[in-house]
């Protein structure tokens, strides 16, 4: 082991210590995928690398996806494969596409939010019963990222999990939206997919975040990376050196 190796309690403790924080995670191949060209992506990760998702679920308030994931995977996105209790569920749809017969929406007494730009232009879907509606943004664009972390705030849920997919972190890493980012890596060469990110290009390396980072390595060969976007491996803030926006977790 190396300085930057750390066990899995030290680096889960210190995300437990804050009472607001937006975490996202990922789980990508080697040569950073996360999907085949067809859209294959279960699972890239190995069983280990899946008990951290579940874990992370665990320890948050909300977890929060894009409906492209929801297209894809259709996820029920709860704590299943470890103890602990199922957050909220926070899904993130403009424009109305999320199926209604998502699992994630169905009742299972968890709370389920549906994000939306402002209904009036756009003919939604109805949903089940119970489903909370965060209206935000505005008629067209991009949802800013720190406009929905202020209204799940607002809504009494502070401690953020940002399961996916690319193009949603993306939108809060870019945004400065995200206090630490873990990032699972399967010792798996895919060659062709779907890339991990796609965010702003920058003009120079030096630009590039290079957060403070702990690794773990779980038992099945999976790495967990654990990046503190709040400060760079050089000390000072990631997302600074970046000349990304911070965004407030307050
Ligand atoms: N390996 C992993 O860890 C992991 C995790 C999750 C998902 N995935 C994979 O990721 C793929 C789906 O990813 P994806 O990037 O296509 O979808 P995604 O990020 O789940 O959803 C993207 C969609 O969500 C909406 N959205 C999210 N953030 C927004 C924002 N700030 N402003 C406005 N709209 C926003 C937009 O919907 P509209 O287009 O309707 O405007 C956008 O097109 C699937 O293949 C899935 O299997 C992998």
């Amino acid at each position: 082991m190396d300085d930057r190796s750390m066990d899995l309690g030290t680096i889960l403790a210190e995300l437990n210590a804050s009472p607001a924080f937006v975490v996202g995670q990922l789980g990508q191949s080697l040569d950073g995928r996360i999907a085949l060209p067809s859209g294959e992506s279960k699972y890239i990760n190995g069983p280990a690398g899946l008990d951290h998702i579940h874990r992370l679920r665990a320890m948050v308030d909300a977890v929060i996806v894009g409906v492209g994931t929801v297209l894809a995977d259709d996820p029920l996105l709860t704590v299943r494969r470890v103890p602990g209790r199922s957050p909220a569920r926070v899904v993130i749809d403009p424009s109305g596409r999320l199926p209604p017969d998502a699992r994630c929406l169905a009742d299972d007494g968890v709370r389920r939010l549906v994000v939306r730009r402002p209904a009036a232009e756009l003919k939604l879907p109805a949903h089940p019963a119970g489903i909370e509606v965060v209206v935000v943004g505005g008629a067209d664009g991009p949802l800013a990222p720190q406009a929905i972390l202020d209204a799940l705030r607002a809504r009494g849920l502070a401690r953020i999990l940002v399961e996916g997919g690319p193009r949603t972190l993306s939108a809060f890493l870019d945004a400065g939206c995200m206090d630490r980012f873990h990032i699972v890596v399967s010792p798996v060469i895919l060659g062709s997919g779907r890339a991990a990110l796609d965010l702003a290009p920058i003009a120079s390396l030096r630009q590039a975040l290079r957060p403070a980072t702990a690794v773990h390595v779980f038992s099945d060969g999976d790495v967990l990376f654990a990046c503190d976007l709040r400060r760079s491996a050089g000390g000072e803030g990631a997302h600074d050196d970046a000349n990304r926006a911070l965004c407030s977790t307050g």
